[in-house]
C-alpha cells in the first residue's frame, strides 16, 4: 500500500501508544519482561533453546487451530488455488472440507470472504465506503474503559470528527493473554493467538448483522511489516454495560424490553446465514444496551456446530439444576441443540430475572405461560418468540384493560393545554423519575385508574412524552398550587366528592 497509508498508520499507532498510557496497560514492559524470560532464563543455553523450539512449536499449533475455526465462518469461495495471500508465511492449513458442513444451501457465491480474511489479517483496506479503517483513529482520543474480560478490554474513545465509539483491543492484563504468555513465554505470539478471538468476533458480526447485535463499523489491523503482528482493535458502535441491578429496578416495560429483543435476537440466531448459532457463554455481560435496546456485542463463543448423535440419550443438555434429553434426528443429528440451549439460558439469566415481577395483571397468566415453555423446553423460538410479540401488541393497543370501566374519567375535570407547577409530588415505584411518581399508560382512562389506587393521588398530567413502545408518561401528584400553559399537555383533576348525606 502507499506511503501515505502508512504514515498515518504510524499516526494511528501513536494514538494507541497514548490510551495504552492511559489505560496504564504497561504493554511494553510486559512485552520486555516476557522477553526476558523466554531468553536469559538461568538454564543453559542448549536447552533453553531447545525448549524455546518446542514452545514456539505448540504456539504455532494453536495458532493454526484458532484460525481453522474462522475459516468455516467464511462463506465458502470457490476452491482454486491461487489465493494471494502470498505474504503469508505458513498458509498451507486452510481446509476446503470442513467449510461446508457449517453451511446452508443457501450460501452466496461471494469472493468477498477471503478479502475480508485478508483484510482482517494483513492490513484494514476499507469493504465499504462507509467503514472505517485505521485511519479513522487517527487523533483518536481515549475517555473511559467500557469493560474488560478474560480476553479483550473495551474502550471508548472520540474520533476525530467527534463521533463516539467502542475498541475493543487484546485485554493485555486478562486471564487469557497471561496463561499463554505462561504457558509459551512469548508475548507477541500470545497477542497474535489471543488475537484470533477478535478475528473471529470481526467475521461473526459480518456474517450476523441484526437490529439486536452490535454494530461493527470496522477494525484496524497492524501491518506484517510493522513489527505489529496479529494484533487487531475492533471498532464499534458504542453501547452501555448491560446493568442487571439497575434493570431489576427499572419499569417492567423496560424490562420486557430487554427479554423481547433476547428472543429477537435468539429467532434470528436460530436461522441466521451460519446455520443454527448457540451462544456458549450467555451472561448478562456479554450484553450491552444502544437507547434503550438490547444487544449482543460478545460473539467470541458463538458457535454453529451441530453435535452428531446416534440415540436420543446422546443429545442432552446439562445445566445446574436441570438436565434435558433432545431427540436425535434421523440424519444423526441433534434436532434444536442449540436453539434449545440458548432458551433454557435465556430463561435462567435474563427471564426468571426480569419478567415475571411487577408484571401488568393482564398479562400475568401469559408471562406465566412464557416462564412455564421456556423453563420446561416446551417451546421453541418460533412460538415463544410469537408469545412475546403477542404481549406487546396487546401492551401497545391496550386491549388487556378493556376490563377498565369507562366512566371512571368521569371522576376527573380535564384541562388541555396546561400544566401543573408549584407539585406537592409523592412518589412511587417504579418510577420513570427520581423525584415524583411517573408512570407509563395506555390512556387517560388507565391513569385515572392508578390515580384512583393511589391514596395520595388527586391529579395526574400527560405530557405528551411516550416510552419505547408508544405508551404515554403520566405524571401523579397529590396536590398543586396553579395552573400554567403548556400546549402539549393535559391536566386531570379529581372533582371534589359530593358531600355526603346531601340531597339524593
Ligand atoms: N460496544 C460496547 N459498548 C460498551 N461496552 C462494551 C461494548 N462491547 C463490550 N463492552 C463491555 O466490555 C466488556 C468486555 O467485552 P467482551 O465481553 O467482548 O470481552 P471478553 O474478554 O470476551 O469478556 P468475557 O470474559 O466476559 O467473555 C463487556 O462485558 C461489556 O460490558
Ligand atoms: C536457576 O535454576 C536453579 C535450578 O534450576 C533454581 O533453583 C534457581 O532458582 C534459578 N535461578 C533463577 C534466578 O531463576
Ligand atoms: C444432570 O446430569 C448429570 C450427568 O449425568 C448428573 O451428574 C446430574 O446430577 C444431573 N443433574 C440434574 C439436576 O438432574
Ligand atoms: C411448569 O408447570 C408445571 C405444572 O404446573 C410445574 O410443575 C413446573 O414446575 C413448571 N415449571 C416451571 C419451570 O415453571
Ligand atoms: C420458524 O419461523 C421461520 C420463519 O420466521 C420459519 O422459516 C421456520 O420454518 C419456523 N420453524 C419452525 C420449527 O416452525
Amino acid at each position: 500500500m502507499p506511503g501515505m497509508g502508512n504514515s498515518l498508520r504510524a499516526a494511528a499507532l501513536l494514538a494507541f501508544v497514548v490510551l495504552s498510557i492511559l489505560v496504564s496497560l504497561l504493554i511494553s514492559s510486559v512485552q520486555q519482561f516476557g522477553a526476558r524470560i523466554s531468553y536469559f532464563s538461568n538454564a543453559t543455553v542448549a536447552g533453553d533453546e531447545k525448549e524455546f523450539a518446542s514452545l514456539r512449536g505448540a504456539l504455532i499449533y494453536q495458532l493454526n487451530e484458532r484460525r481453522k475455526e474462522i475459516i468455516p465462518l467464511l462463506l465458502p469461495v470457490y476452491d482454486d488455488d491461487d489465493d494471494d495471500d502470498d505474504d503469508d508465511d505458513d498458509e498451507n492449513g486452510l481446509p476446503g472440507e470442513s467449510r461446508h458442513s457449517f453451511l446452508n444451501d443457501q450460501t452466496q457465491d461471494s469472493i468477498l470472504d477471503y478479502s475480508l480474511w485478508n483484510e482482517i489479517t494483513h492490513g484494514s483496506r476499507k469493504a465499504h465506503m462507509d467503514d472505517m479503517d485505521c485511519d479513522s483513529l487517527v487523533d483518536m482520543q481515549a475517555v473511559e474503559i467500557l469493560g474488560s474480560g478474560y480476553t479483550k478490554l473495551v474502550v471508548k474513545v472520540n474520533l476525530a470528527g467527534g463521533q463516539s465509539v467502542a475498541l475493543k483491543l487484546v485485554n493485555e492484563q486478562g486471564i487469557d493473554m497471561g496463561k499463554c504468555v505462561e504457558d509459551y513465554r512469548d508475548p507477541r505470539g500470545c497477542r497474535e493467538l489471543v488475537s484470533y478471538k477478535l478475528k473471529k468476533e470481526i467475521v461473526l458480526l459480518q456474517r450476523l448483522q441484526h437490529p439486536n447485535v452490535i454494530k461493527l463499523k470496522g477494525h484496524c489491523a497492524g501491518d506484517a511489516g510493522g513489527g505489529e503482528d496479529g494484533r487487531v482493535t475492533v471498532i464499534l458502535e458504542q453501547g452501555n454495560p448491560l446493568q442487571m441491578i439497575q434493570l431489576l429496578q427499572s419499569p417492567w416495560e423496560d424490562r420486557f424490553r430487554v427479554c423481547l429483543d433476547l428472543v429477537r435476537l435468539l429467532h434470528f440466531l436460530s436461522q441466521s446465514p451460519l446455520g443454527s448459532v448457540a451462544l456458549l457463554d450467555f451472561q448478562p455481560r456479554q450484553f450491552v444496551t444502544v437507547s434503550g435496546e438490547l444487544k449482543l456485542t460478545d460473539l467470541d463463543d458463538a458457535s454453529a456446530k451441530e453435535t452428531s448423535c446416534q440415540m436420543d440419550g446422546d443429545c442432552t443438555l446439562q445445566f445446574p439444576h436441570r438436565n434435558f434429553t433432545l431427540p436425535c434426528s434421523a440424519r444423526g443429528v441433534c434436532e434444536g441443540l442449540n436453539e434449545k440451549r440458548n432458551i433454557y439460558n435465556a430463561y435462567r439469566y435474563f427471564f426468571t430475572y426480569l419478567l415475571p415481577h411487577q408484571a401488568p395483571p393482564g398479562f400475568t397468566h401469559l408471562v406465566d405461560h412464557i416462564m412455564n415453555s421456556t423453563g420446561e423446553l416446551k417451546a421453541d423460538i418460533n412460538q415463544t418468540l410469537e408469545a412475546f410479540e403477542h404481549i406487546l401488541l396487546l401492551y401497545k393497543s391496550g386491549l388487556h384493560l378493556d376490563h377498565l370501566p369507562p366512566s371512571i374519567i368521569r371522576d376527573y375535570t380535564m384541562m388541555r393545554g396546561m400544566r401543573t407547577s408549584g407539585n406537592a409530588e409523592y412518589r412511587c415505584w417504579p418510577s420513570y423519575s427520581q423525584q415524583g411518581c411517573v408512570l407509563s399508560v395506555h390512556s387517560a382512562r388507565e391513569a385515572a385508574f392508578i390515580c384512583n389506587s393511589h391514596s395520595q393521588c388527586n391529579s395526574f398530567s400527560l405530557t405528551g412524552q411516550k416510552t419505547w413502545t408508544g405508551r404515554l408518561l403520566a405524571s401523579f401528584r397529590s396536590s398543586f398550587s396553579h395552573l400554567v400553559p403548556d400546549g402539549t399537555s393535559e391536566v386531570y383533576v379529581k372533582k371534589p366528592k359530593a358531600p355526603e348525606a346531601s340531597t339524593v
